[in-house]
């Protein structure tokens, strides 16, 4: 624990910081005066992504001076989340920017705490419906403050899933294939735009599977939520020795539990991990 600061209070601050965030994300897009920036190839970035980073870091900072920050549009240094001793945040101010800027709603804030790697708090909010996920660990998972649950589903062919592309382009035959196993094996597939919002949703039900390859920022909150909701997480692939691996964001794989061993196999023949 933090300085004699419970892991509720934690919580009920990041929530406060996520819906804070997420009033001002609304009211930019409201204004209609959204600016947009590409960062590399396809990859966009809104003033209201760095406005949000700016509010929610620089809150962090007020009231934790010592802890670290890993956030995407400040501080992406990843070497970060390997040094393991003092509490790590892990912020994504927008989960979902594409989506953000086309005025789609699916869009969110996503807040993460850790201790020594392990993620303690996850608080994922959606503010265009107003849907607010939360985990403290040990403590189950809620929606709007009701305790939610995963699918249960039992076989990939009765089984939704979801995935994501990155927007980097240079390696897309891998994907292709996991994509071309998935859809004969699966009952159908949603591209949501928002990794968080995703395995949130494999958390309350609306989907039965998520995988992909995303960074620490894009699934730490979602991915305790989903572990405490029931559902089963992990990789297809390799975690590299002693990383945690509740920060290494390649081959995840997200799924109501009786689905994920079928997956994972086939995921990992399609990779051609097997
Ligand atoms: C992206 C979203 C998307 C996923 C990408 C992420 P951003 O995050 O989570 O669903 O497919 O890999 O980078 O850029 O909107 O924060
Ligand atoms: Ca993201
Ligand atoms: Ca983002
Ligand atoms: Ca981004």
């Amino acid at each position: 624990m933090s300085d004699s600061v419970s892991l509720r209070e934690i919580t009920d601050f990041a929530e406060a910081l996520a819906r804070e965030a997420g009033e001002l994300i609304r009211h930019e897009r409201q204004e209609n005066t959204l600016r947009t920036d590409y960062k590399q190839q396809t990859e966009l970035v809104t003033h209201a992504d760095v406005m949000a980073d700016e509010f929610i870091t620089g809150a962090i900072r007020e009231r934790f001076p010592d802890h670290r920050i890993l956030s995407e549009e400040t501080m992406p240094d990843l070497s970060q989340a390997e040094e393991l001793d003092t509490p790590l945040w892990i912020i994504d101010p927008i989960d979902g920017t594409v989506n953000y800027a086309y005025g789609h709603p699916q869009v969110a804030v996503s807040i993460a705490y850790a201790e020594r790697g392990q993620v303690q708090v996850g608080v994922v909010h959606a503010p265009f419906p107003n849907e607010t996920f939360r985990a403290t660990k040990g403590e189950g998972a809620t929606l709007n403050g009701q305790a939610i649950r995963h699918s249960g589903a039992t076989e990939p062919r009765q089984s939704l899933f979801a995935t994501g592309f990155p927007y980097t382009k240079d390696n897309l035959e891998p994907l292709v294939h996991r994509l071309d196993a998935m859809i004969h094996q699966c009952r159908d597939l949603r591209r949501i735009g928002s990794a968080a919002l995703d395995i949130c949703w494999v958390a309350c039900g609306r989907l039965d599977i998520y995988y992909e390859n995303v960074s620490p920022w894009d699934f730490a909150a979602a991915r305790l939520i989903a572990w405490e909701a029931g559902a089963t997480v992990g990789h297809f692939g390799d975690v590299p020795d002693g990383y945690p691996a509740d920060l290494w964001g390649r081959d995840i794989l997200i799924s109501a539990p009786a689905v994920w061993e079928p997956v994972r196999a086939t995921l990992r023949s399609a990779s051609g991990y097997d």
